[in-house]
């Protein structure tokens, strides 16, 4: 976004600023009568089979896994954004607090993703998995070039702030406690995206073509990782909703199930942040048509 350069961040990072228990818990639990993720998210009213109760559930599954995805995904976040603040040290000390502050508050929503792990443990029923480590993943992915995992990184922020505007904020179905959690982490969110996409052409404008093209080709790589993450938590997340749940269901149904679950995690974690308009255009600004159309293909195997 034109015109909001680092000491504007510092500005809204100071305005936007939030405790983890005087603000967002303020002493409270989950309430399991309520729905966490909502349907434009979890995509579970697609499952027209599934009876409310059914749907309810696995919208609460699927609302822990999100928690859960978000303190993992922010372990390399932090990792790589700590990492170019290298290039301010000492140079530009506005951008250098900007970006710490984003790392301050990355660490911070990790605490957050952490707390209600347990908290979401002790009312639902126990046999739930969250199967990747945060460390091994982001020591992965950090194995890419900057230029990739930044852009990995401003899809990241971006659908962050798309989910909660788009579909957590209007429903009104929604666990408080929940839409409260997303509501303050998405406000802590839209500085990291304005940061990243003052650092993205930065870094690119570093890169030789041939790097580029290098770049483009691991952030190929990145989204099929994160393809390979999806699939194997919609399966664990499905398998524990079938075994606590046990409904009486066919082979099709239950099918229906698992790719539904696929498909509204490849919308939440990939193309929700893929075909952001802020997105495009940054990577359309970086890109050749040639490479554009690797990334669609890529994109188009994965749908
Ligand atoms: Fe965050
Ligand atoms: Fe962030």
């Amino acid at each position: 976004m034109e015109g909001y350069g680092y000491a504007k961040c510092i500005e809204i990072s100071k305005r936007a600023r939030w405790d983890i228990d005087k603000d967002v818990i303020r002493g409270r639990e989950f309430d399991l009568s309520q729905k966490f993720l909502p349907d434009g998210l979890s995509k579970v009213d697609e499952l027209d089979f599934l009876g409310g109760e059914e749907r309810k559930f696995l919208s609460q599954i699927q609302g822990r896994t999100y928690a859960n995805m978000f303190g993992f995904v922010e372990r390399f976040i932090v990792a790589k954004i700590l990492e170019i603040t290298r290039g301010h040290w000492l140079g530009d000390q506005i951008a250098l607090e900007a970006l710490v502050r984003f790392c301050d508050e990355e660490l911070k929503h990790q605490e957050l993703f952490r707390r209600i792990e347990p908290m979401l443990a002790v009312g639902m029923p126990e046999g739930y998995r969250f199967l990747h480590q945060p460390d091994a993943v982001a020591a992965a992915v950090l194995q890419k070039c900057t230029w990739a995992v930044l852009a990995l990184i401003l899809e990241i922020e971006l659908f962050t702030q798309e989910h909660y505007r788009q579909s957590i904020e209007p429903d009104e179905s929604l666990s408080p406690l929940f839409k409260d959690i997303f509501l303050f982490h998405m406000k802590e969110e839209t500085t990291h995206a304005l940061m990243d996409e003052l650092e993205w052409p930065l870094e690119d404008k570093k890169l030789t073509s041939k790097e580029r093209d290098r770049g483009v080709d691991e952030l190929i790589e990145l989204v099929a990782a994160v393809d390979g993450i999806l699939q194997a938590q919609s399966k664990a997340d499905v398998d524990y909703f079938l075994k606590v749940r046990s409904p009486q269901l066919g082979k099709v149904e239950i099918d229906r199930i698992r790719d539904g679950v696929l498909k509204a995690y490849r919308w939440q974690y990939i193309f929700s942040g893929a075909e952001h308009p802020r997105f495009r255009t940054a990577l359309g600004s970086l890109i050749t048509e040639a490479q554009g159309k690797r990334i669609n293909n890529a994109l188009g195997l994965i749908r």
